[in-house]
């Protein structure tokens, strides 16, 4: 690997280049995964133009320089560490909304714009963009569209993938493809926009993305069923979605989540919650009225302490505040906190809800489960206040990690609903999927980067040496 520093100065301006010595660099060896090494990169490279990410990518295989492409930094899994060291690219400058269409039901961006920005900006012309990942506040679209992101209202409205229309990517070596389109439908070819979401930066990084947009729903109300533990909650879920109920979202939060936002939230949450499910209706104005009620009686009759409504923007803005804030009051109570996102069918969440239970106890991991239970998408967080660079205390939460993922796979479910494998979860995968299927997901990588180059160590398991199977 040559000294690629210079050669990027030269070409891009010392501006758009963090080198080595520069009080920012050490940033971008980090994200908000759990892991507790630090991965430091020769330089990061702030792009600020398709062109200029292309060049990075055509002088890096020039040089034979591993690249990890970055949105903002906010993802669970590693998928942005560069592991391999070499040049880190961040698309955090190219963060312009070149176009909101109105008649089209489209927005053209680029991908360092920030998910809510993006959603402030096209509800001011009475347009919705629906994914709403909890780090929306500070996550960018390229990143949404690289994990395929999903969030609360994934359950009425889909993820990321489904309001993706079109990509400009950049590829390995510097050749730009467009592919997609900008109308409501299109067949043509294969579906290129669907094969690179989710596939978080290891095919080639996203310059510009074309979003599909909805008409802004009316109004939208919020209802919070109280229960009286985790297991009546989840069994209540259960029966909402029995009920053909379709809310735009079907939250759930346990004790321990409410517990750890219990001071810090504006929403006072009730003293005995032993659980919340947490539910928000869109829609005509004049009915809302109709399905909260609907919504709060079927709750009574599943077993609720108390129903309660927020139809007050303010008050839906603070159980929202609320809601966001588990995932960091966690992280600032536990010196440990490994979350992560399985999903199973929806059937099986009663009982994947007692098996978290049953692993929590055997492993004596304190458990906070939250999240998007009616789609089965549980946020279970391993929690702990060991220190975290023990090998140990590490080697006994991914044990216990290991097990969650193992009644997830038993009940038909998967190791990731939404933050994605990167690179914490890349060991797990062969729990998952057999090894055929793995090799057809190499060749694929081996497609789009035949040099091994970009974001390198991510999303499939390391091949096994001969030796070792
Ligand atoms: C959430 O739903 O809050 C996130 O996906 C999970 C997290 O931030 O831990
Ligand atoms: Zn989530």
């Amino acid at each position: 690997m040559s000294d690629i520093v210079p050669i990027l100065e030269r070409e891009l301006g010392s501006g758009a280049v963090i080198g080595p010595g520069h009080e920012r660099l050490d940033d971008y060896g980090r994200d908000e995964s759990p892991l507790p090494e630090f991965f430091p990169p020769a330089c990061a490279v702030l792009v600020d133009s398709t062109e200029q990410a292309a060049a990075v990518l055509r002088l890096c295989l020039e040089h034979n320089v591993p690249v990890t492409p970055r949105g903002a930094g906010s993802g669970m899994c590693g998928g942005a560490l560069p592991v391999a060291g070499g040049v880190v690219l961040s698309t955090e400058r190219m963060s312009r909304i070149k176009d909101i269409d109105a008649g089209d039901l489209i927005a053209v961006v680029e991908p360092g714009v920030v998910t809510g920005k993006l959603q402030e900006a096209v509800e001011a012309e009475r347009l919705f963009y629906p994914p709403d990942p909890a780090s929306l506040e500070f996550c960018s679209i390229g990143g949404n569209a690289a994990t395929n992101a999903g969030g609360p209202r994934a359950f009425k409205y889909g993820v990321t993938r489904e309001y993706i229309l079109g990509l400009e990517v950049a590829l390995m070596g510097g050749e730009v493809l467009r592919c997609g389109r900008r109308t409501a439908k299109g067949v043509t070819g294969y579906d290129l926009v669907a094969g690179f979401v989710g596939t978080e930066g290891t095919f080639g990084v996203i310059t510009e993305l074309t979003v599909k947009l909805l008409p802004l729903p009316v109004a939208a109300t919020t209802v919070l069923g109280v229960f009286a533990d985790v297991a009546t909650a989840g069994a209540a879920i259960s029966g909402l979605l029995r009920d053909g109920l379709r809310p735009r979202v079907l939250e759930l939060a346990d004790r321990n989540s409410i517990d750890v936002i219990r001071s810090k939230s504006r929403y006072r949450f009730p003293e005995g919650a032993g659980a919340i499910v947490l539910i928000e209706v869109d829609g005509e104005a004049e009915t809302m009225g109709m399905m909260m009620e609907k919504i709060g009686l079927r709750c009574d009759e599943l077993g609720a302490l108390d129903v309660l409504a927020a139809t007050e923007p303010a008050e839906r803005r603070a159980v929202w505040e609320a809601r966001r804030l588990i995932s960091p009051s966690l992280k600032a109570a536990y010196r440990i906190k490994l979350n992560e996102d399985i999903c199973v069918p929806r059937g099986r969440i009663v009982e994947m809800l007692a098996r978290v239970d049953r692993v929590s106890a055997e492993t004596r991991t304190p458990c906070a489960v939250f999240g998007h239970a009616g789609d089965g998408n549980l946020h279970v967080n391993m929690l702990s206040n060991d220190d975290p660079a023990d090998p140990a205390v590490q080697k006994h939460m991914w044990g216990a990690a290991r097990q969650i993922f193992a009644h997830a796979i038993e009940l038909g479910g998967t190791l990731s609903g939404e933050h994605g494998i990167g690179l914490t979860k890349r060991d797990f995968v062969t729990m998952e999927q057999p090894e055929r299927l793995i090799e057809w997901q190499r060749k694929w990588k081996a497609m789009w980067d035949p040099s091994g180059l970009l974001n390198p160590g991510k999303k499939l398991p390391a091949r096994r040496p001969p030796c070792s199977e």
